[in-house]
């Protein structure tokens, strides 16, 4: 049987940064200008060629994201849904999604992680644990703020030095985004995992785990992708003057899950329409239509 590459999308988290933004409701349904936040991240695992995706939420969330998505249907894909009921950690996602996952590969992306630009470098690395034998690739992206995120450093020879979750000195620039590609062991590795000082099952714990292993592999991407953050008031500011300075110079949209669908032929012409059909009255719906013509 094809083996199959299944996605996670975590969605979960309290967003205290941006009340009062997140007290009704969560970060990941934040508009980024012109569509809900998880829209790009679904439309990643979309354009990697993912299609079975599992999308884990709060308990109070995962209901709305459910009424936001559905199965998936209207967009070609399969989407289910599972409920993280306390911020246990990102590596709690992979004990939750165990039978999801099963014997296959999985994409997990976090669902406040936008990027935009070509993205060969994920379906190079999904093609390689499909076709190879490789425990887990992570990314490295240079920023000026390392000390927010998982850092990774490498050594001239291109092995990892060290793997460290926000550390207070980073000890390089290269920060690791909320998109991971493991095989079907994470599942076996997160359960090994202790909770860490701050009580959560941490991502990077899961990657160091691989790195003890030998079978971590960074891959390393900069120019050409905007990795984007979207974790404070202001950084979501940028991020929707971004997707709007895009949208507006080329008329074509950013995460159009819709357009993606048809583009990756997950949707016939014939099914695209009937979707576009259900669509309300509105610029997005005018702009699936152009795609027609
Ligand atoms: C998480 C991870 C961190 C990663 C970041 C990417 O941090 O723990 O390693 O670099 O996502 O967005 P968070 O943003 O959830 O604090």
């Amino acid at each position: 049987m094809e083996s199959v590459t299944k996605g996670i999308i975590l969605a979960g988290g309290s967003g205290t940064r941006l009340h009062p933004m997140t007290s009704a409701f969560s970060k990941q349904l934040q508009p980024i200008y012109d569509k809900p936040m998880i829209y790009y991240p679904l439309s990643t695992l979309m354009m990697g060629g993912v299609q079975q995706i599992m999308i884990i939420s709060t308990p109070q969330d995962t209901p709305v994201f459910e009424r936001l998505l559905g199965d998936g249907s209207r967009f070609g894909i399969h989407l289910q849904y599972a409920v993280q009921d306390q911020p246990r950690g990102i590596a709690e996602a992979f004990l939750i999604a165990e039978d999801f996952i099963g014997q296959d590969n999985v994409v997990l992306i976090l669902g406040d992680n936008v990027f935009y630009g070509k993205l060969d470098f994920l379906r190079t690395a999904i093609n390689a644990h499909r076709t190879g034998d490789r425990g887990a690739t992570i990314f490295g992206y240079p920023v000026q703020d390392a000390q927010r995120y998982g850092v990774v450093e490498m050594s001239a020879d291109g092995t990892v030095r060290s793997l460290e979750e926000k550390p207070a000195a980073p000890r390089s620039n290269l920060a690791i985004p909320g998109l991971y590609v493991y095989d079907s062991s994470v599942c076996q590795i997160a359960k090994g995992l202790k909770p860490s000082a701050r009580g959560e099952l941490e991502i990077t714990s899961v990657h160091q785990a691989y790195l003890d292993q030998e079978r971590l592999h960074v891959e390393l991407i900069g120019r050409g992708i905007a990795w984007l953050d979207t974790g404070t008031p202001e950084s979501l500011l940028e991020a929707s003057t971004f997707i709007h300075a895009i949208e507006k110079r080329q008329g074509l949209k950013i995460g159009c899950l819709e357009e993606v669908a048809l583009a990756r032929g997950y949707l016939t012409t014939e099914a695209f329409k009937a979707s576009v059909e259900q669509l309300p009255a509105s610029p997005y719906r005018e702009y699936c239509e152009r795609l027609l013509n």
